[in-house]
C-alpha cells in the first residue's frame, strides 16, 4: 500500500537534514516494499523573502491530500540585513507552516518522546552522579496541547513597525478550552494505558504540568485534567507546577512517565528534556490530529549551521520513524511498523558505536556521513 508524504524542507539546515532523511526513507521503502513517494512543498522564511508568501498557494491542499506530512524547521536570516525575516505582523516568516498547520489541520497533540540511547555522549556534567541520566531513568513522553494556549491567535493585529514605537501594551490571551483540554488529556491517558509504565516501578502515571498557581486559565486546565483523570482507574496521576518541574526534571527524571500540559509550557520544557536525551539534534516529534499528522524535529533552522553539512539529521530521521509508526496504525500495515522499528534500531546502534556522530554529539562526522552510515546500518540490521 503506497503512501504519499508531503515534505516541507524548510529553511536553514532543513533541506540538508531532509535530504539525508529521504535517503533513509527510500532505502527503508525498498526493503519493506512500503511504496513511499513524496510531494515537496515550498514554505518558510526564504520563500517569504522571495515571494511575499509563507508557503506555496496550494500548500495546505497538498498537506491535506497526503497520507502524512514531514516538516523541516522554518526561520530564515535575510543575508542583506542579517536579521530574521518576519511577517508584517512581526511573527516569524514561516509561522503558518508551523503553528498555522497545527491549527488548520487540528493537529492537537504534539508528542515528544524523551528517551536516552545507550552510549550517548552528554553535554550535561555527570561527574558526581553518573547514573542519573541513563536510558532506564530518562524515558518519558511530553504530550503538548498544540492548538491554543498562548498560541491561540487571540492577539492584536499590530504591524511590526508599530510595535517598538507607539504601543504601550500588548495583550496575548491564553486560551484554554474545555474541548481542547479534554482531548489532549484523554490522549495522554490513552497513551499511558498502552505504555509499559515508568522506568522504576512499572506504574503508569500521567503528570499534569501547569502554572495553575498563577493563572486562572491554567487552573481550568488542571480542573479538566482532574475530571478526565478520575475516569482512568488503571492509570495514576499527579501534578507539578511548571517552574518547579523544570528543576525536578533534572534531579529525578525517573519519576516521570507521561507529561501533559498547555502549549507554551510544554514547548519550553520539552526543549529542556531534549537535552537530557542527548541534545536537540536527536529529539523527534509528532503533531497528531484526527485525520492528519505532521512530523518534525523539535529543533530550529539553525541558520549559522546551514550549508555546512554539519547538522545532525537524527532528529528528523527519528521523526520519520514516528511517521511510519503512525501510518502503520492508520493503514493497519505491519510492514510500516517494522520499517519504523528498524530505523530506530539503526539510530540506536549508530549512537552506541560512536564512530559516526555529528559535532553536537561529540563527534566529527558530517550530516551526509550520518545519512550514509545509517543506510549501511539499516542494510546490516535488516
Ligand atoms: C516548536 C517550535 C515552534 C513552537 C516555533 C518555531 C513557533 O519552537 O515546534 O517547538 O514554538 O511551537
Ligand atoms: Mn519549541
Amino acid at each position: 500500500m503506497a503512501s504519499k508524504i508531503a515534505i516541507i524542507r524548510g529553511d536553514g539546515i532543513g533541506p540538508e537534514v531532509i535530504e539525508q532523511d529521504v535517503k533513509v526513507l527510500n532505502k527503508i521503502s525498498d526493503l519493506y516494499n512500503i511504496g513511499l513517494y513524496y510531494d515537496f512543498i515550498e514554505a518558510g522564511g526564504k520563500y517569504f523573502l522571495e515571494t511575499g508568501k509563507e508557503w506555496q498557494p496550494d500548500a495546505l491542499k497538498k498537506c491535506k491530500q497526503a497520507d502524512a506530512i514531514l516538516k523541516g524547521p522554518v526561520g530564515y536570516i535575510d543575508p542583506k540585513t542579517g536579521k530574521e525575516v518576519r511577517r508584517e505582523d512581526g511573527r516569524l516568516a514561516g509561522h503558518i507552516a508551523v503553528v498555522g498547520l497545527r491549527q488548520e489541520l487540528e493537529l492537537f497533540a504534539n508528542v515528544r518522546p524523551i528517551k536516552v540511547y545507550k552510549g550517548v555522549r552528554f553535554k550535561v556534567s555527570q561527574e558526581y552522579y553518573p547514573d542519573i541520566y541513563t536510558s532506564k531513568n530518562v524515558d518519558m513522553v511530553f504530550v503538548r496541547e498544540n492548538t491554543e494556549g498562548l498560541y491561540a491567535n487571540r492577539e492584536p493585529r499590530i504591524k511590526k513597525t508599530a510595535i517598538r514605537r507607539i504601543i504601550k501594551e500588548v495583550v496575548s490571551d491564553c486560551v484554554i478550552s474545555k474541548k481542547a483540554t479534554e482531548r489532549i488529556v484523554k490522549y495522554a491517558f490513552d497513551m499511558a494505558k498502552k505504555m509499559k509504565g515508568r522506568p522504576l516501578d512499572g506504574k503508569k502515571i500521567v503528570t499534569c504540568i501547569d502554572k495553575s498557581n498563577a493563572t486562572i486559565s491554567h487552573r481550568f486546565f488542571r480542573d479538566v485534567f482532574n475530571r478526565v483523570a478520575s475516569k482512568y482507574k488503571d492509570v495514576e496521576h499527579n501534578h507539578e507546577y511548571a517552574d518547579s518541574f523544570a528543576g525536578l526534571l533534572l534531579l529525578q527524571p525517573e519519576y516521570y512517565n507521561i507529561l501533559v500540559g498547555p502549549n507554551m509550557v510544554m514547548d519550553i520544557l520539552s526543549d529542556e528534556a531534549a537535552n537530557l536525551q542527548g541534545g536537540r539534534g536527536v529529539a523527534p516529534s509528532a503533531n497528531i490530529g484526527y485525520n492528519h499528522a505532521a512530523f518534525e524535529a523539535i529543533h530550529g533552522s539553525a541558520p549559522k549551521m546551514a550549508g555546512l553539512d554539519i547538522a545532525n539529521p537524527i532528529a528528523i530521521v527519528r521523526s520519520s520513524a514516528m511517521m511510519l509508526d503512525w501510518l502503520s496504525e492508520k493503514k493497519n500495515d505491519k510492514n510500516l511498523h517494522l520499517a519504523a522499528e528498524l530505523i530506530e534500531r539503526a539510530v540506536g546502534e549508530l549512537i552506541r558505536e560512536g564512530t559516526y556522530l555529528t559535532q553536537d554529539m561529540g563527534g566529527e562526522s558530517k550530516c551526509s556521513q550520518i545519512g550514509s552510515a545509517l543506510l549501511r546500518k539499516i542494510e546490516e540490521l535488516y
